[in-house]
């Protein structure tokens, strides 16, 4: 990654039309605008630790068959139904929308953000003996689930067989008058927990809460709890289920505890053309980490809050009041693609962004985006580096495709957007994660982050 990256070099001001101080030099890169872009072949550097890989689905590094691919406005707008989801379920955790056909079997115990367009994958597995599964991991979900034979009402496509509980000697139900029933379960039936999980795109799965061995290479867990589903459909794309990595009781995190304190760390890659990784326990915590304090969370024990508390373009502090970000709250989440910012925030960074990109020509907006360029017939351009504030000091200089969203050469966007409202909460999303070691530290009560770790 770091090799597309140059800092500016001194000749490169003499084809500057405008003046420049030395001081902000090393706060303007310039990027090869193929450098921007996957590439068809994957290019992953052999990881020497024993942890899991993590791919894009859609990219050519995804053991999964090629499926047509998500266009970018369907991501975005997917982006959109989940960060809605999760801000509505924060202001109204009480008040469900009943509008999709499983409302009558009263599913109420939990509720997803919406799915997304479950991009990021590892493999898995479950049962004795251990079947091969890919999972979307989400840091906004807590109950982990697969799909299970038998398939009762409806199962969506999925590209490995979906996993049969009858082959494992390891798997059992869970009982109905257990406690992590009375957490995920919504009903009995013949002494069998149910459960359901409803994102707020629609999508659903719903089947027996169930134990069996999971192995997370090269550990191995036993009497693992997650929903074996045998009613699901929805926007996941052929993989066979999610691995729910929230703080909530039934999550990954919590049911493992004992193994990993809590402790976990991932690395997102820069491109869906190379590749990262997904590490459980304390060896999660790089040396060179920044530090921030998760705080405790008002309103929803569901996601990891954080503390943003300012924006930097190009090296200079934005001038935005720290009131902005403390009345909206602001959370991390790996689910959700695109950094959301209170109103002012966003205008704040928009126009700083915009005047250092002056020399370059404006592209439509589209979606989530208004602030757009077009770099056709250009092989390198100049881009200011963008800071992103947390408590405690923390800056992260974001990688630059982690500032840029790509759609086309003759359409690169600011990659951020702005929330509606100024009490809506902030989320910083996996576009802006890209190719930091993030490290979510629960008993020490922090979220720290080191830069260029995949
Ligand atoms: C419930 O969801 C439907 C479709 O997703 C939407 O049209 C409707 O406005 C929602 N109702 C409420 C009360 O949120
Ligand atoms: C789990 O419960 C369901 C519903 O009662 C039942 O059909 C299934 O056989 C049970 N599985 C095991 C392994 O007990
Ligand atoms: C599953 O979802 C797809 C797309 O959302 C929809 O077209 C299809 O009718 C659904 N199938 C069932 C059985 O609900
Ligand atoms: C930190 O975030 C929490 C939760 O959003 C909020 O209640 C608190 O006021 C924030 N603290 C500061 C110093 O911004
Ligand atoms: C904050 O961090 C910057 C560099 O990362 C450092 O120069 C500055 O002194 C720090 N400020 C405080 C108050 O720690």
């Amino acid at each position: 990654m770091a090799i597309n990256w140059f800092p500016l070099l001194l000749s490169h001001l003499l084809f500057l039309s405008f003046p420049i101080s030395v001081s902000s030099l090393q706060n303007l890169y310039e990027v090869d605008v193929h450098s921007l872009m996957p590439s068809n072949v994957c290019s992953s550097p052999k990881d020497t630790k024993p942890r899991l890989r993590v791919v894009d689905r859609y990219g050519p590094c995804s053991s999964l068959p090629q499926q047509q691919s998500f266009s970018h406005e369907q991501i975005l707008s997917n982006d959109q139904l989940r960060v809605d989801s999760i801000q509505g379920h924060i202001s109204a955790v009480s008040g469900r929308n009943n509008s999709d056909p499983l409302a009558s079997s009263k599913i109420t115990a939990q509720y997803g953000g919406s799915f997304g367009v479950a991009s990021y994958i590892v493999s898995i597995g479950i049962g004795t003996p251990s079947k091969t599964l890919t999972v979307v991991f989400d840091t906004g979900s807590d109950v982990t689930w697969i799909q299970c034979e038998p398939c009762q009402r409806y199962c969506y496509p999925q590209l490995e067989p979906i996993f049969d509980p009858s082959q494992s000697s390891t798997f059992a139900n869970v009982s109905c008058n257990s406690d992590p029933c009375k957490v995920v379960g919504y009903d009995c039936f013949e002494s069998s927990c149910l459960y359901g999980v409803r994102y707020g795109d629609g999508s659903y799965t719903v089947g027996y809460y169930a134990e069996d061995t999971l192995t997370i290479a090269p550990d191995v867990i036993s009497n693992f709890r997650f929903g074996c589903g045998q009613n699901n459909n929805g926007t996941f794309g052929g993989i066979a289920g999610l691995l729910g990595l929230g703080p909530a009781s039934e999550s990954f995190i919590s049911q493992t505890s004992y193994k990993y304190n809590r402790i976990f760390a991932y690395c997102l890659p820069a491109l869906s053309s190379s590749t990262g990784y997904l590490n459980f326990g304390t060896d999660s915590n790089l040396p060179n980490t920044q530090r921030t304090p998760i705080p405790k969370s008002p309103s929803s024990p569901f996601y990891y809050y954080l503390n943003m508390t300012g924006l930097s373009v190009a090296g200079k502090s934005l001038k935005i009041e720290s009131k902005v970000f403390s009345k909206a709250g602001t959370i991390i989440d790996s689910g959700t693609v695109i950094t959301r910012l209170p109103p002012d925030a966003y205008k704040a960074l928009r126009s700083e962004f915009r005047k250092r990109m002056k020399q370059y020509k404006m592209a439509p907006s589209i979606s989530l985006f208004d602030t757009c360029y077009d770099f056709t017939g250009l092989d390198s351009v100049l881009i200011p580096s963008v800071g992103v504030q947390f408590l405690n000091n923390v800056t992260l200089d974001l990688d630059p495709n982690g500032i840029l969203y790509v759609l086309d050469i003759s359409q690169v966007c600011l990659a951020f957007a702005s929330n509606r409202k100024r009490t809506d909460l902030g989320i910083f999303g996996n576009v802006q994660q890209r190719t930091f070691n993030v490290v979510y530290d629960v008993p020490n009560g922090e979220i720290g982050f080191s830069p260029e770790a995949c």
